[in-house]
């Protein structure tokens, strides 16, 4: 099927790529000259595990092409796909003018019958949003003979794993105003879900709510394990083992239950500010979201304290080394990470800091340029240990997950620990003479 995929992100790349692999003709739409010049040439923008293969793969064998012109890459497709960003305005409501905008080119370049299917995160109305935008510029240019659709197919790849979670997904979730609509994205999406049906078609304001819900979800699951966490340090008790104790009951499950140094990322926390911006426009504030959002940022906030009080609220001459500055692993997104908030903290109260991350030095670098005085950026995690007083852990990529202790210990000022996402056993690190700070475990 052929098919046009307007933004080519984290979200709109890998949709592009993996639609491409299938089989599908798909052409990716940027108004990032930078961005369509790289991937022209074979390489990509992004660091995304498997990801590069597959578009190289497709490019070379000409089922995958990118383009700036939004009127080229949609002259031959049958759904356009909108992947653009929504990000928080000033209030936290979804600024909507990214997909707007290519609403209206798409209505201006409008030439045969489309599928307009937004992949964006965005708020309930905004489908129809795009329906109406699309059909003024139809009917601007004076066409009558024109006809599109429009549907809502929200996406829930995760960072990190992507590709996989492209290729195999948990479930579909497709939102139309017609039959005629959800019987072509079925279709499309067919070849996704071949060993189980896994799609849901429901209308199109369920459908965009279903994202919102999704994460919000996620992020409420993760704000309670960390207000646990920080009750458990009080009380006695060890988060991890009540994350057992609590996740093995079916009703519960195993997945979110991490507490550390709170959520992250290009998604929960916009999404969950964009979802508590719609309740308060409705007049049905959602005040278990606004709870979340502040636990998370309490939670940033309590594991800069504990850094803080080691040192009797003084940290200036202090090396701090940093493991991680992604929002999760395997991926090079900063957006939202805690290292962002926490490190210029720390740079501004006079500490200095020797940061390792395997593949999101580069973006940090981009968000963190005003401390840039006060940071050096490692080629290696053992570098950045080197005369530091002590190391924080703030991303868990797997890398970190069994180092070489004794080595660590050799090359830090003190054996220290300030561990965001309690990847060491306390015992253990206790029997090897380490210091070691985590997140609830007493
Ligand atoms: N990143 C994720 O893990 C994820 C997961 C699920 C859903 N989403 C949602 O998907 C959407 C995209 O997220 P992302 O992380 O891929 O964003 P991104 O910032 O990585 O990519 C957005 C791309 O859109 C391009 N763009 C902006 N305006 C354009 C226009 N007029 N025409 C063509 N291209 C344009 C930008 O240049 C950029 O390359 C968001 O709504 C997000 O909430 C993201």
């Amino acid at each position: 099927m052929r098919i046009c995929v307007v933004g080519t992100g984290y979200v709109g790349l890998v949709t592009g790529a993996c639609f491409a692999e299938v089989g599908n003709d798909v052409c990716c739409v940027d108004v990032d000259e930078r961005k369509i010049a790289m991937l022209q040439e074979g390489r990509i923008p992004i660091y995304e595990p498997g990801l590069e293969e597959i578009v190289k793969r497709n490019a070379s064998q000409g089922r995958l092409r990118f383009t700036t012109s939004l009127k080229e890459g949609m002259e031959r497709a049958l759904f356009v796909f909108i992947a653009v960003g929504t990000p928080p305005d000033g209030t936290g409501a979804a600024d909507l003018s990214f997909v707007e905008r290519v609403a209206r080119e798409i209505g201006e370049n409008l030439e045969s019958y489309k599928v307009v299917v937004t992949k964006s995160t965005v708020p309930v109305g905004t489908t129809l949003r795009v329906k109406e935008i699309v059909g003024e510029q139809v009917a601007l240019r004076g066409r009558t003979d024109l006809e599109f659709d429009v549907a809502f197919c929200p996406e829930f790849l995760k960072e990190g794993t992507a590709v996989e979670d492209f290729m195999k997904p948990d479930r579909i979730v497709i939102g139309t105003e017609n039959n005629r609509t959800a019987e072509l994205l079925k279709e499309l999406f067919f070849l996704f879900t071949m060993r189980e049906n896994r799609m849901l078609s429901m209308s199109i304001p369920s459908a965009e709510l279903t994202k919102y819900a999704a994460n919000a979800m996620l992020a409420t699951r993760i704000s309670f394990m960390n207000e646990l966490a920080r009750f458990c340090e009080l009380v006695g008790g060890d988060v991890d083992q009540v994350r057992q104790g609590m996740g093995s009951d079916s009703r519960i499950g195993s997945s979110f239950l991490y507490a550390g140094v709170g959520y992250g990322g290009s998604c929960f926390p916009k999404d969950v500010k964009a979802l508590i911006a719609s309740g308060d426009a409705a007049g049905s504030p959602f005040s278990i979201l606004k709870a979340v959002e502040d636990v998370n940022r309490a939670q940033r906030e309590w594991f800069l304290q504990k850094i803080m009080a080691h040192y009797g609220g003084d940290v200036s001459g202090r090396v701090f080394a940093v493991w991680g500055l992604s929002f999760k692993p395997q991926t090079d997104d900063v957006r939202e990470s805690p290292a962002l908030d926490i490190l210029p903290k720390l740079a501004a109260a006079g500490a200095r800091l020797r940061v390792y991350d395997p593949v999101a030095a580069e973006n940090a670098r981009m968000h963190l340029s005003e401390w840039s005085g006060s940071m050096e950026y490692m080629e290696e995690n053992y570098e950045a240990l080197e005369g530091a007083d002590a190391l924080l852990l703030l991303t868990e990529w797997p890398l970190f997950r069994r180092p070489d202790f004794p080595r660590m210990k050799e090359l830090l000022k003190t054996p220290l620990i300030f561990d965001g996402r309690n990847q060491y056993s306390p015992p253990a690190m206790k029997s090897m003479g380490f210091e070691y700070v985590c997140i609830g475990r007493g």
